[in-house]
């Protein structure tokens, strides 16, 4: 099937989008990108997806040629353009294209693309046996914290986890776990409480990891926002990821360690459903 995907302005057959060779995303990864999650044909939340697009533009110094609510309409277009109902929304933005130059050129018209992918992601097979992750050295650029499509890193780390058996790969930087090759990372202790690493440049600034983090605490778990150790995480009771795409996930082993008892742990079990079903209520 032929999707219709979304391209300056103009909405075209997936085989005749095309961008320019000098497109600074294509040259520089000059360019940060969103995945927003549809589930039933709507958008999950957005709100948090749509400023912190706004934060990595800024950063940058990116304008967007599109004002929120006509990015809001772009996103509802596409999906039933595409008569997506569940799946995902990735936009892109890059700088533009301009003669190839270190140096940000000025005047420079932001290429904007949107795409869709269906995708079951509510009746995930992963949620039933969890997935597994190795430990593998963070070696991306120091500015995480900006959502940019410099993935190359955390490509081959996921390729590396993939050669050693495992489904994705954990991150750590000086001793300390930072993330999952594109997800949030977290552990339950022993002591029932959880614990994610601290919002700062080193990770990205998850949008699933703050509604989870709410969610845990209304549901009367300590929550605990510091770096963790392997070592910590191997010992843990439970382990899981999150993203705008696996909600909440169980990871039942790290480096060939079962987490617990090896099978997906109860609290990440009800989290998955107290943030599906909060999310879903709040869809738009
Ligand atoms: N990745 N950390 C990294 C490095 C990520 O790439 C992502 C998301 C997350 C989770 O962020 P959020 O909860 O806002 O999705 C954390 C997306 C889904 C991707 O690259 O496809």
């Amino acid at each position: 099937m032929t999707r219709t995907v979304y391209l300056n302005g103009s909405w075209l057959a997936e085989t005749d989008a095309k961008i320019s060779v000098f497109d600074r995303g294509f040259l520089f990864a000059d360019a940060i990108y969103e995945v927003t999650g549809v589930v039933d044909g709507k958008l999950l939340e957005y709100a948090g997806h749509s400023a912190r697009l706004q934060r990595s533009m800024a950063e940058l110094g990116i304008n967007c040629p599109l004002t929120e609510e006509e990015l809001l309409s772009v996103h509802r277009e596409i999906v039933l353009k595409n008569g997506l109902q569940e799946g995902l929304i990735y936009l892109q933005i890059s700088r533009g294209a301009a003669d190839r130059d270190f140096a940000f050129p000025e005047n420079v018209t932001p290429t904007l693309v949107l795409f869709t992918q269906a995708k079951s992601v509510l009746d995930n097979p992963k949620v039933r046996t969890g997935i597994s992750v190795a430990l593998v050295p963070d070696q991306r650029w120091a500015r995480r914290d900006i959502k940019t499509v410099q993935l190359l890193y955390p490509s081959m780390a996921k390729m590396q986890a993939a050669s050693m058996g495992a489904d994705d790969a954990w991150l750590v930087e000086d001793g300390f776990v930072t993330e999952a090759s594109a997800a949030t990372a977290h552990i339950i202790s022993k002591d029932g409480k959880l614990i994610t690493r601290g919002l700062s440049n080193a990770i990205l600034h998850g949008i699933t990891r703050l509604s989870v983090l709410d969610i845990a605490r209304n549901a009367g778990l300590g929550v605990e926002e510091r770096a963790f150790t392997p070592e910590e995480a191997k010992n843990a009771a439970e382990a899981f990821i999150t993203s705008a795409t696996n909600f909440v996930l169980p990871v039942t082993k790290i480096d060939g360690q079962p987490v617990g008892d090896g099978k997906p742990g109860l609290q990440t079990l009800k989290l998955r459903q107290l943030y599906i079903d909060n999310k879903l209520a709040n869809a738009i």
